[in-house]
């Protein structure tokens, strides 16, 4: 059985079900299922949220970015920077477009891009650079904001696992010129099924997002853009909408619990072993709570075997993935992503788990290094 789960939707649903089952109820019996009153209430109210003037509601965190990218007009040949550490929708967006996806490193801190490396990749036919702020904690923005106002390279902000963080004050996926969210089920703020969001300052982007959305048809029957269904449906726009209301509860609950392994792992000594994700950036929102552990994959087994699930994001490196496979990257290219690959294990981080719980989690790694 498992004893802790590395997440349990159904505590937080318990909580709010009264509220979500009449969200749920009013769509159903004003039968509109495409956009309309709940999609357009979600953006007005989400928008302020992430610090932006626009929020556009979209099917998914892929299509965020992949609409982003169409908006701004990437297409086949273009070169875009971006993470190898990353979900790979990240990069899977780019190559669906045919344009090159081009990798830095990553920061051994936070796991994110390391920008001091960007603007020597810079070229002419770079189109968009992609930070990803991984496991809710921001990348370090400043010197990419730098380089895209001075070679006029727009930022793409990829916030899937990020809404609420902030970076000097500065809401994550407010700060590029897009911001691009995922309301996938395990996030901060998850739907009942898949859902996205893009957040932006720029009007007129906005407004072509919203035309792409739905088609490219503007007006309807009209097609000078090419679109596609990106529409957010408005059952999950109206569970959202009740869920926006104790986003930063969770979110503070889920640092509460990370204050608690980090000083745990620490007192018991384990810090050498099991180093814990460490937050440079305020503030984080811990999508995921990630250590460094020696031996990872026996101590994944150990966990596993205990009833505690355990997931390792991301075993391999985007640069390093089949679909890639055009010889421009080897192994060896990147070697602090490529370590930390080998390393990386997130633990169960969501903001039900009892205390019970994560002592549990603590004391069952110091047993396996025979603390
Ligand atoms: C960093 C990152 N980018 C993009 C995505 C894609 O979002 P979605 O699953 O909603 O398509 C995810 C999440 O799944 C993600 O974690």
């Amino acid at each position: 059985m498992t004893k802790v789960p590395l997440l349990d939707l159904k505590m937080q649903y318990k909580s709010i079900k009264a509220e979500i089952d009449r969200a749920i109820g009013r769509v159903l019996d004003s039968q509109q299922f495409i956009m309309g009153p709940e999609v357009e209430a979600l953006e007005t109210e989400i928008a302020p949220y992430c610090g932006a003037g626009f929020a556009v509601g979209l099917s998914s965190g892929t299509d965020a970015l992949l609409v982003s990218l169409m908006a701004l007009g990437v297409s086949a040949g273009d070169e875009v920077i971006t993470t190898p550490f990353t979900f790979f929708s990240t990069v899977g967006s780019i190559l669906r477009l045919g344009a090159v996806p081009v990798f830095a490193d990553i920061e051994p801190s936070t796991f994110n891009i390391d920008a001091s490396q960007v603007q020597k990749l810079v070229t002419e036919r770079t189109r968009a650079v992609i930070p990803v702020h991984l496991f809710g904690q921001c990348s370090d923005m400043e010197p990419l904001l730098q380089i895209s106002q001075e070679k006029g390279i727009p930022l793409i902000e990829d916030a899937a696992q990020a809404i609420g963080a902030e970076y000097q004050g500065k809401r994550a996926g407010s700060m590029g010129t897009v911001g691009c969210f995922s309301f996938f089920p395990s996030k901060n703020l998850g739907a009942f099924g898949d859902g996205g969001l893009i957040a932006t300052n720029d009007c007129e982007l906005a407004d072509r997002i919203r035309i792409i959305r739905n088609q490219g048809g503007n007006p309807k029957h009209h097609y000078r853009l090419l679109g596609g269904n990106f529409r957010l449906d408005a059952i999950q726009a109206a569970v959202l909408r009740v869920k926006l209301q104790y986003l930063d509860s969770w979110s503070a609950q889920r640092r509460r619990n990370a204050d608690f392994y980090t000083a745990r792992l620490h007192e018991l000594g384990l810090a050498e072993e099991v180093a814990p994700p460490q937050v440079v950036r305020e503030r984080h929102v811990f999508n995921q709570y990630v250590v460094r552990a020696k031996d990872r994959d026996r101590l994944a087994a150990h966990l596993n075997e205990k009833g505690i699930g355990t997931e390792v994001y991301y075993p391999i490196p985007a640069h390093l993935q089949d679909c890639l496979n055009d010889g421009r990257y080897r192994q060896g290219v990147f070697p602090v992503c490529e370590a930390v690959c080998n390393e990386v294990l997130a633990l169960p981080i969501y903001p039900e788990l009892t205390e019970e719980q994560k002592e549990y989690v603590v004391t069952t790694i110091a047993q396996f290094y025979g603390k």
